[in-house]
């Protein structure tokens, strides 16, 4: 295998490869199946404009933190940490290796049960295009039938961990780079098209409406605590993704530009998604916006076969989804991967090869539906990372970033800016020094239930499951 340069760990042959890189890790089942049900349970415009506030505030210093300690750490997480905060003594070992070994187990966990969740999109694009004979694509019913049948689960999420295992294998430029240089446009082109067609066959104007004008009366505490958690999940944050992404760059001179681009292109498909999904609900008479986790898998197929060609957009659709989630997949796996070829020497087939079937291990118990104590596996995960470790990566990363990497180092994206680069190198410290840690360490205090007691007077709880809802509820 050709790497384009001449280090063994590899490297992106061009900058639009990483940008579509880290624009594929981004853009995934966060996008298109978590932020249009949150959007929906929070009742649309206000939530939307939180979700933004939030992107800005904490997610893009975030993301540009990641980048660069990536960047000019030149190594998986741990080993970039170590690099840049080695004058910082045992301390910075020690946020180092705390940093780094969280978001290595973070980004093992969660490609475990993220996988059966993309097992179950790889479902439904095969059963769109009509290869699932004697099921029939529509009925609501199916997702439980097949997400709950141990064997369906299972092969669907082999199937999805052979496909990441495999791109990674293969390489940064020739796997990675090279599949999300051809998939990112096709998505983006796919998601166009589909905004087009449902101009014309749904309710377009009135999703736009209920996405863009704002109810502030909807919005209580926990949609901004949800909007801000959502901000770091949805732009890949807190477990090193984007810190392993930038070890593959060759220089500092366009990471401002791209994490903006990233935090962009990422709000933009979930955006798209989110008037995709809600103009087909909204054409349906009595139909909620707020059917909870089921809207992709069971509102949305049940009301693509009463369109015209539903059929076939649906598989197109699916097929979309199934992208999505595949190229956010191989960057999870790509942090631990790149954790042993950096600190273990190991080659990279057999990283990819071992740590993707102790990953696949750890899925099979998920989609099999293990329990632990009262909670299934896949759902105690979940909550697990996207609740706990991922913003507690992310203020590791933020403290690392603002407290211990030297500026040199960590401005070092900002010289190439013209004049006002510096004033920007300023606001960015300030943020990652003071805001995001604030702002984040809220987030985990109300995760572990700090704010129980004054949150619980406001805000009934949203319908959660309800997604044919009764039609005398619709608002
Ligand atoms: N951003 C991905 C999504 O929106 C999910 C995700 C969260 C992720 N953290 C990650 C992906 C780390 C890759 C790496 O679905």
């Amino acid at each position: 295998m050709s790497e384009s340069n001449s280090s063994a760990r590899g490297s992106f042959a061009s900058n639009f490869g990483f940008l579509m890189a880290a624009v594929g890790s981004a853009v995934g089942l966060g996008n298109i199946w978590k932020f249009p049900y949150i959007t929906g349970e929070y009742g649309g415009g206000a939530f939307v404009l939180v979700y933004l506030g939030c992107i800005t505030l904490v997610g893009l210093p975030l993301l540009y933190a990641e980048v660069i300690i990536g960047r000019r750490g030149g190594r998986d997480i741990l080993g970039a940490l170590r690099t840049l905060t080695r004058q910082s003594g045992r301390l910075g070992t020690a946020i180092s290796y705390l940093t780094g070994m969280m978001a290595v187990v973070a980004s093992f966990l969660m490609l475990a049960f993220y996988s059966v969740v993309a097992g179950w999109t790889v479902y439904f694009f095969v059963l769109a295009v009509g290869a699932i004979p004697g099921v029939e694509f529509g009925n609501p019913d199916v997702f439980d039938t097949m997400s709950t049948t141990a064997s369906t689960a299972t092969i669907c999420h082999t199937v999805f961990m052979l496909m990441t295992i495999g791109v990674v294998t293969l390489g940064v430029h020739s796997g990675i780079e090279f599949l999300c240089k051809t998939l990112m446009p096709v998505l983006f082109a796919i998601l166009a098209a589909m905004l087009v067609y449902v101009g014309f066959t749904a309710e377009l104007g009135q999703s736009l409406a209920f996405l863009f004008q704002p109810d502030f009366s909807k919005l209580g505490s926990s949609a901004v605590l949800e909007a801000l958690g959502h901000a770091f999940f949805t732009l890949s944050l807190g477990m090193g993704a984007m810190v392993t992404y930038g070890s593959y760059l060759k220089e500092e001179k366009r990471v401002i530009r791209d994490s903006v681009a990233i935090a962009l292109l990422d709000t933009a498909v979930a955006l798209l998604a989110g008037a995709v999904i809600f103009a087909v609900v909204f054409a349906k008479e009595g139909l909620e916006p707020s059917a909870g986790p089921g809207l992709l898998f069971r509102t949305l197929p049940a009301l693509f076969v009463e369109m015209p060609g539903g059929r076939f957009v649906a598989a197109v659709f699916f097929g979309l989804v199934v992208f999505a989630a595949w190229s956010s997949a191989i960057s999870l796996l790509e942090v631990n991967v790149a954790y042993a070829v950096d600190e273990f020497k190991l080659p990279r087939w057999v990283a990819a090869g071992g740590i993707g079937l102790c990953v696949w291990g750890l899925g099979v118990a998920c989609a099999i539906g293990v329990t632990v104590g009262e909670v299934t596996l896949q759902d105690g995960l979940d909550d697990l990372v996207s609740r706990y470790l991922l913003p507690i990566g992310g203020l590791l990363i933020a403290i690392a970033a603002g407290w211990f990497v030297l500026p040199a180092d960590s401005l070092s994206g900002f010289s190439h800016l013209p004049r006002s680069g510096n004033a920007l190198g300023i606001a960015w410290r300030f943020l990652i020094r003071f805001v995001t840690p604030v702002l984040v360490s809220v987030v985990i205090l109300w995760q572990v239930g700090a704010f129980d007691s004054w949150l619980k007077a406001e805000e009934p709880p949203a319908v959660r499951e309800g997604e044919l809802a009764d039609p005398a509820v619709k608002q």
